[in-house]
């Protein structure tokens, strides 16, 4: 089956053709960092007006890229949540007016379902496995057990792991999106230089926490100046950087530990952080884990993980209504 996989729900308008859940046929995306970047951070209104731009020519050169045409699809895959909920609104709406006037069935998927299946489009792995989901828009901690069986672990308490590279970017002058910028920086720079605090939790949480080391940089900044922080800055990044890899590395080798996992999955854009995928492959090499490491370009937001859930869906018979609704704090 050929199943059309569409992702705009946040400020990535995504397109792609999976065939028989596995290969990819195209997927291409198109990224709006130039629209926000003057911001340092997504501005919904500005998110809804480009995907209203982009959704027909991306949809159009996935099918074209593809080789294929309308017809030859089994379904549409669409993310309906969660996300903004203006952005949301142009990729459904679009799909299912697709959808009714070609009498081709549609089903709507959950954003964070397909990043933790996302892995499966290059490599089979084994059930159960911890997925680490880190992102600008989400920090969560999942028990994979099956497809459509989740077990949340923990979550961010405040600020997602991507938007603390950001927020500490646009600190430092370095533009949006900032986690691109900070992992480059970091490999010239000393991550013991500078000894930032890693939130804590209570024992036998899964949570994390960022606000903090957020707080701690800006504390930083401002008690030394730009003059003086300047020449550091490479240090700091790597500083910064270390603190966060600990704070997601630490519970998803407790994870493993304690329901007794052997698998790790890591996916959303944080999870192509270099530092990131050395220290968990050494913590996880330590005690006997396997981590997995899905192509950036699958990492990120895309529409090859949308259809890939959207497909698993459609092979059992499920098919949503037209009155299916955006759902912008959907739940997994
Ligand atoms: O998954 P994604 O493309 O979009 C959503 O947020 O849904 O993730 C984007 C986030 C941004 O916050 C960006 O700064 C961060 O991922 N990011 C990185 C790196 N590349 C992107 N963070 C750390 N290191 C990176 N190399
Ligand atoms: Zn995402």
């Amino acid at each position: 089956m050929l199943v059309l996989g569409v992702e705009t729900s946040c400020d990535d308008t995504a397109a792609a053709v999976l065939l028989d859940g596995r290969t990819i046929l195209s997927n291409l995306v198109s990224s709006q960092d130039e629209v926000h970047g003057p911001y340092g951070g997504v501005v919904p209104e500005l998110a809804s007006r480009q995907h209203m731009r982009q959704i027909l020519p991306i949809v159009d050169q996935a099918i074209e890229r593809a080789g294929i045409g309308l017809k030859d699809l089994g379904g549409f895959a669409v993310t309906y949540g969660p996300g903004l909920t203006g952005s949301l609104l142009v990729g459904l709406s679009f799909v299912k007016g697709v959808s009714f006037r070609c009498g081709i069935p549609y089903i709507g998927v959950n954003h964070l379902e397909a990043h933790l299946l996302a892995v499966f489009l290059e490599r089979d792995v084994p059930f159960p496995y911890i997925a680490m989901l880190a992102s600008g828009g989400h920090t969560l901690l999942y028990l994979v057990r099956d497809f459509s069986d989740y077990i949340h672990l923990g979550g961010t308490r405040d600020d997602a792991a991507g938007e603390a590279f950001d927020k500490v970017a646009k600190m430092m002058g370095l533009g949006y999106p900032g986690g691109r910028v900070i992992d480059q920086m970091a490999s010239n720079g000393d991550p013991r230089a500078i000894s930032f605090p890693r939130s804590r939790m209570k024992s036998g949480s899964y949570d994390f926490s960022f606000s903090g080391l957020k707080t701690a940089v800006w504390h930083y900044l401002r008690d030394r100046g730009q003059r003086q922080w300047e020449d550091q800055k490479n240090d700091i990044a790597a500083s910064f950087q270390e603190a966060v890899v600990d704070m997601l590395v630490a519970p998803t080798m407790r994870a493993t530990k304690e329901l007794r996992v052997r698998r790790v999955v890591l996916t959303g854009g944080v999870s192509v952080n270099s530092r990131l995928r050395i220290k968990m492959e050494e913590k996880a090499k330590e005690v006997g884990v396997k981590v997995y490491f899905p192509s950036p370009a699958l990492c990120t937001d895309n529409g090859a993980m949308i259809a890939l859930a959207g497909h698993h869906w459609l092979e059992r018979g499920r098919r949503d209504a037209l009155d299916l609704n955006a759902d912008a704090d959907l739940t997994l």
